[in-house]
Protein backbone atom coordinates (compact mmCIF):
# COMPACT_ATOMS: atom_id res chain seq x y z
CA UNK A 1 0.00 0.00 0.00
CA UNK A 2 1.16 3.69 -1.29
CA UNK A 3 1.89 5.28 2.50
CA UNK A 4 0.65 8.77 1.78
CA UNK A 5 2.64 9.95 4.87
CA UNK A 6 5.87 8.35 4.04
CA UNK A 7 8.80 10.89 3.23
CA UNK A 8 11.62 8.75 1.99
CA UNK A 9 13.59 10.52 -0.46
CA UNK A 10 12.65 13.77 0.92
CA UNK A 11 14.74 16.98 2.73
CA UNK A 12 13.57 18.85 4.80
CA UNK A 13 14.63 21.69 6.56
CA UNK A 14 14.46 22.97 10.28
CA UNK A 15 14.72 26.20 11.23
CA UNK A 16 14.99 26.10 15.68
CA UNK A 17 16.15 22.52 15.16
CA UNK A 18 18.28 22.97 18.61
CA UNK A 19 15.36 22.81 21.15
CA UNK A 20 11.89 22.08 22.02
CA UNK A 21 9.19 21.82 19.08
CA UNK A 22 11.61 21.98 16.06
CA UNK A 23 14.28 19.45 17.40
CA UNK A 24 11.37 16.84 18.08
CA UNK A 25 9.79 17.51 14.51
CA UNK A 26 13.35 17.36 13.19
CA UNK A 27 13.85 13.83 14.56
CA UNK A 28 9.92 12.52 13.19
CA UNK A 29 11.06 13.62 9.58
CA UNK A 30 14.10 11.04 10.19
CA UNK A 31 11.65 8.65 11.70
CA UNK A 32 9.55 9.16 8.15
CA UNK A 33 12.30 9.06 6.05
CA UNK A 34 13.38 12.44 5.45
CA UNK A 35 16.83 13.87 5.30
CA UNK A 36 17.06 16.74 7.32
CA UNK A 37 19.13 20.31 7.69
CA UNK A 38 19.16 21.92 11.11
CA UNK A 39 18.96 25.31 11.50
CA UNK A 40 19.70 27.37 14.75
CA UNK A 41 22.42 29.55 16.24
CA UNK A 42 23.54 26.72 18.99
CA UNK A 43 26.04 24.85 16.98
CA UNK A 44 26.97 21.60 20.19
CA UNK A 45 22.54 21.22 20.09
CA UNK A 46 22.99 20.74 16.74
CA UNK A 47 25.14 18.17 16.57
CA UNK A 48 23.02 16.47 19.24
CA UNK A 49 20.59 16.18 17.04
CA UNK A 50 22.00 15.41 13.96
CA UNK A 51 23.85 12.56 15.89
CA UNK A 52 20.56 11.53 16.93
CA UNK A 53 19.20 11.72 13.10
CA UNK A 54 21.96 10.01 11.84
CA UNK A 55 21.84 6.92 14.43
CA UNK A 56 18.14 6.24 12.87
CA UNK A 57 20.14 5.87 9.59
CA UNK A 58 19.33 9.12 7.70
CA UNK A 59 21.45 11.72 6.84
CA UNK A 60 21.56 15.78 9.03
CA UNK A 61 23.40 18.17 8.36
CA UNK A 62 23.50 20.98 10.95
CA UNK A 63 24.09 24.59 10.07
CA UNK A 64 24.71 27.79 12.50
CA UNK A 65 21.92 30.30 11.01
CA UNK A 66 20.36 33.31 12.38
CA UNK A 67 17.33 33.65 10.76
CA UNK A 68 16.87 37.65 11.09
CA UNK A 69 20.30 38.11 8.81
CA UNK A 70 19.76 38.07 5.21
CA UNK A 71 23.03 36.79 4.81
CA UNK A 72 23.17 34.14 7.29
CA UNK A 73 19.67 32.78 5.81
CA UNK A 74 21.18 32.89 2.02
CA UNK A 75 24.58 30.81 3.07
CA UNK A 76 22.50 28.20 4.95
CA UNK A 77 20.05 27.81 2.41
CA UNK A 78 22.92 27.18 -0.19
CA UNK A 79 24.58 24.99 1.54
CA UNK A 80 22.13 22.88 2.46
CA UNK A 81 21.36 22.78 -1.60
CA UNK A 82 25.04 22.16 -2.25
CA UNK A 83 24.85 18.87 0.37
CA UNK A 84 21.38 17.31 -0.51
CA UNK A 85 21.32 18.72 -4.09
CA UNK A 86 17.13 20.11 -3.41
CA UNK A 87 14.45 21.33 -0.32
CA UNK A 88 11.24 19.39 -0.70
CA UNK A 89 10.13 20.79 3.12
CA UNK A 90 10.13 23.87 4.98
CA UNK A 91 9.18 23.60 8.80
CA UNK A 92 9.77 27.75 9.71
CA UNK A 93 9.75 27.08 13.37
CA UNK A 94 12.51 29.08 14.82
CA UNK A 95 10.72 31.95 17.21
CA UNK A 96 10.71 33.72 20.24
CA UNK A 97 8.39 34.44 23.00
CA UNK A 98 9.26 38.12 24.72
CA UNK A 99 7.26 38.66 27.83
CA UNK A 100 5.31 41.98 28.06
CA UNK A 101 2.52 45.17 27.33
CA UNK A 102 3.51 47.27 24.88
CA UNK A 103 4.30 49.94 27.64
CA UNK A 104 6.77 47.17 29.01
CA UNK A 105 8.54 46.48 25.69
CA UNK A 106 11.37 48.00 24.78
CA UNK A 107 11.93 48.99 20.84
CA UNK A 108 14.49 46.29 20.73
CA UNK A 109 11.87 43.58 22.33
CA UNK A 110 9.91 44.67 19.64
CA UNK A 111 12.20 44.45 17.05
CA UNK A 112 13.61 40.67 17.95
CA UNK A 113 9.96 39.49 17.83
CA UNK A 114 9.05 40.75 14.85
CA UNK A 115 12.71 39.57 13.25
CA UNK A 116 12.91 36.29 14.12
CA UNK A 117 9.12 35.31 14.21
CA UNK A 118 7.97 37.40 11.05
CA UNK A 119 11.01 38.22 9.17
CA UNK A 120 12.89 35.45 9.59
CA UNK A 121 10.09 32.96 8.13
CA UNK A 122 10.15 35.62 4.99
CA UNK A 123 13.84 35.03 4.85
CA UNK A 124 14.12 31.30 4.82
CA UNK A 125 10.81 31.33 2.25
CA UNK A 126 12.42 33.94 0.16
CA UNK A 127 15.74 31.67 -0.34
CA UNK A 128 14.07 28.02 -0.22
CA UNK A 129 11.08 29.35 -2.67
CA UNK A 130 13.38 29.00 -5.87
CA UNK A 131 14.64 25.76 -5.29
CA UNK A 132 10.59 24.09 -4.95
CA UNK A 133 9.69 26.09 -7.28
CA UNK A 134 12.40 24.56 -10.02
CA UNK A 135 11.32 21.19 -9.27
CA UNK A 136 7.45 22.34 -8.84
CA UNK A 137 7.23 20.57 -5.34
CA UNK A 138 7.24 21.87 -1.91
CA UNK A 139 5.52 22.24 1.52
CA UNK A 140 6.15 25.03 3.73
CA UNK A 141 5.04 24.60 7.13
CA UNK A 142 5.04 27.89 9.12
CA UNK A 143 4.35 27.54 13.08
CA UNK A 144 1.99 30.29 14.25
CA UNK A 145 0.51 30.11 17.96
CA UNK A 146 -2.92 29.91 19.53
CA UNK A 147 -1.98 33.36 20.95
CA UNK A 148 -2.44 34.68 16.90
CA UNK A 149 -5.76 34.22 17.73
CA UNK A 150 -5.95 34.61 21.99
CA UNK A 151 -4.40 36.71 24.49
CA UNK A 152 -3.55 36.68 28.23
CA UNK A 153 -5.46 38.53 30.20
CA UNK A 154 -3.61 41.24 32.82
CA UNK A 155 0.42 42.36 32.61
CA UNK A 156 1.62 39.19 34.17
CA UNK A 157 1.46 36.96 30.89
CA UNK A 158 1.41 39.38 28.32
CA UNK A 159 3.01 38.99 25.50
CA UNK A 160 1.94 41.55 22.96
CA UNK A 161 4.88 41.38 20.55
CA UNK A 162 4.28 38.03 20.51
CA UNK A 163 0.22 38.24 19.87
CA UNK A 164 1.24 40.60 16.77
CA UNK A 165 3.85 38.49 15.27
CA UNK A 166 2.29 35.35 15.21
CA UNK A 167 -0.98 36.63 14.06
CA UNK A 168 1.06 38.04 11.09
CA UNK A 169 2.33 34.50 10.50
CA UNK A 170 -1.46 33.73 9.49
CA UNK A 171 -0.99 36.72 7.03
CA UNK A 172 2.17 35.54 5.40
CA UNK A 173 1.04 31.96 4.90
CA UNK A 174 -2.39 33.12 3.49
CA UNK A 175 -0.77 35.55 1.10
CA UNK A 176 2.29 32.53 -0.16
CA UNK A 177 0.02 29.78 0.10
CA UNK A 178 -2.43 32.18 -3.30
CA UNK A 179 0.26 32.25 -4.80
CA UNK A 180 2.73 29.20 -5.01
CA UNK A 181 -0.10 26.38 -4.99
CA UNK A 182 -0.14 26.89 -8.87
CA UNK A 183 3.76 25.72 -8.65
CA UNK A 184 2.75 22.59 -6.09
CA UNK A 185 3.64 24.06 -2.97
CA UNK A 186 1.46 23.99 -0.21
CA UNK A 187 2.06 26.43 2.68
CA UNK A 188 -0.25 26.09 5.84
CA UNK A 189 0.26 26.96 9.88
CA UNK A 190 0.45 25.69 12.71
CA UNK A 191 -1.06 27.14 15.67
CA UNK A 192 -0.29 24.96 18.46
CA UNK A 193 -1.50 25.15 22.35
CA UNK A 194 0.74 25.06 25.46
CA UNK A 195 3.88 23.03 25.21
CA UNK A 196 6.83 22.39 27.79
CA UNK A 197 10.13 23.78 26.03
CA UNK A 198 12.85 26.18 26.93
CA UNK A 199 10.12 29.14 25.32
CA UNK A 200 7.55 28.25 28.39
CA UNK A 201 9.60 26.51 30.58
CA UNK A 202 10.65 29.26 32.77
CA UNK A 203 8.01 31.71 31.87
CA UNK A 204 4.20 30.20 31.77
CA UNK A 205 5.02 27.35 33.54
CA UNK A 206 6.23 28.34 36.40
CA UNK A 207 2.97 30.10 36.83
CA UNK A 208 1.32 27.28 38.64
CA UNK A 209 -2.15 29.21 38.82
CA UNK A 210 -1.73 29.68 35.21
CA UNK A 211 -1.09 26.27 34.46
CA UNK A 212 -4.01 24.96 36.62
CA UNK A 213 -6.59 27.89 35.16
CA UNK A 214 -5.07 26.66 31.39
CA UNK A 215 -5.67 22.50 32.14
CA UNK A 216 -9.26 23.66 33.90
CA UNK A 217 -10.28 25.42 30.69
CA UNK A 218 -9.08 22.72 27.99
CA UNK A 219 -11.44 20.24 27.12
CA UNK A 220 -7.99 17.50 27.04
CA UNK A 221 -7.76 19.14 30.95
CA UNK A 222 -3.98 19.32 30.04
CA UNK A 223 -1.35 20.77 27.57
CA UNK A 224 0.13 19.15 25.01
CA UNK A 225 2.70 16.23 25.37
CA UNK A 226 5.91 15.86 23.61
CA UNK A 227 5.43 14.98 20.33
CA UNK A 228 1.85 15.32 19.48
CA UNK A 229 2.56 18.58 17.50
CA UNK A 230 4.00 15.93 15.10
CA UNK A 231 1.67 14.06 13.95
CA UNK A 232 0.40 17.85 12.14
CA UNK A 233 3.94 18.39 10.82
CA UNK A 234 4.27 15.40 9.16
CA UNK A 235 0.66 15.78 7.67
CA UNK A 236 1.03 19.00 5.93
CA UNK A 237 4.50 18.35 5.56
CA UNK A 238 3.69 15.11 3.43
CA UNK A 239 1.89 13.92 0.30
CA UNK A 240 -1.36 13.13 2.66
CA UNK A 241 -1.96 17.13 2.24
CA UNK A 242 -1.55 17.90 -1.82
CA UNK A 243 -4.37 19.79 -1.95
CA UNK A 244 -4.33 21.59 1.38
CA UNK A 245 -3.02 24.76 1.43
CA UNK A 246 -3.48 28.68 3.21
CA UNK A 247 -4.49 26.56 6.35
CA UNK A 248 -4.38 26.57 10.00
CA UNK A 249 -4.53 23.97 12.18
CA UNK A 250 -4.82 24.38 15.87
CA UNK A 251 -3.57 21.61 17.85
CA UNK A 252 -4.45 23.27 21.42
CA UNK A 253 -6.73 19.93 23.06
CA UNK A 254 -9.55 21.74 22.11
CA UNK A 255 -8.81 25.12 24.48
CA UNK A 256 -9.66 27.97 21.63
CA UNK A 257 -12.62 25.70 21.02
CA UNK A 258 -14.26 27.02 24.62
N1 LIG B 1 6.02 25.72 23.30
C1 LIG B 1 4.82 26.21 23.11
O1 LIG B 1 3.95 26.10 23.97
C2 LIG B 1 4.48 26.91 21.81
C3 LIG B 1 3.16 27.29 21.61
C4 LIG B 1 2.80 27.94 20.43
C5 LIG B 1 3.76 28.18 19.47
N2 LIG B 1 5.04 27.81 19.68
C6 LIG B 1 6.01 28.11 18.62
O2 LIG B 1 6.78 26.98 18.33
C7 LIG B 1 8.07 27.37 17.85
C8 LIG B 1 9.15 26.61 18.61
O3 LIG B 1 9.13 27.04 19.96
P1 LIG B 1 9.56 26.10 21.18
O4 LIG B 1 8.44 26.11 22.12
O5 LIG B 1 10.11 24.82 20.69
O6 LIG B 1 10.70 27.02 21.85
P2 LIG B 1 12.28 26.84 22.00
O7 LIG B 1 12.61 25.53 22.60
O8 LIG B 1 12.71 28.07 22.72
O9 LIG B 1 12.79 26.87 20.51
C9 LIG B 1 12.99 28.04 19.75
C10 LIG B 1 14.01 27.74 18.68
O10 LIG B 1 14.18 28.91 17.88
C11 LIG B 1 15.58 29.08 17.65
N3 LIG B 1 15.87 30.49 17.38
C12 LIG B 1 15.57 31.57 18.15
N4 LIG B 1 16.06 32.68 17.59
C13 LIG B 1 16.69 32.31 16.44
C14 LIG B 1 17.38 33.01 15.42
N5 LIG B 1 17.55 34.34 15.45
N6 LIG B 1 17.88 32.29 14.38
C15 LIG B 1 17.72 30.95 14.33
N7 LIG B 1 17.07 30.24 15.26
C16 LIG B 1 16.56 30.91 16.30
C17 LIG B 1 16.26 28.56 18.91
O11 LIG B 1 17.58 28.10 18.62
P3 LIG B 1 18.95 28.88 18.96
O12 LIG B 1 18.76 29.58 20.26
O13 LIG B 1 19.94 27.76 19.01
O14 LIG B 1 19.18 29.78 17.80
C18 LIG B 1 15.37 27.36 19.24
O15 LIG B 1 15.83 26.22 18.59
C19 LIG B 1 8.13 28.90 18.01
O16 LIG B 1 7.85 29.52 16.78
C20 LIG B 1 7.03 29.16 19.02
O17 LIG B 1 6.52 30.47 18.91
C21 LIG B 1 5.43 27.19 20.83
Amino acid sequence: MNNMFDLTGKVAVVTGASSGLGRDAALCYADYGADVALLARRKEKLDEVAREITAKGRKAIPIVCDVTDEHSVEKAVAEVVEHFLKIDILLNNAGVAIMGTVDQLSEADWDTSMEVNVKGMYLMSKFVLPHMRKQRYGKIVNLASINAVVADKGYELARHAYNTSKAAVRGLTMGMAATYMEENITVNSIGPGLFESEMTIDSLFKHEDFIKLYNQLTPASRHGRKGELNGTIIYLSSDASTYVTSQHIIVDGGFTSV
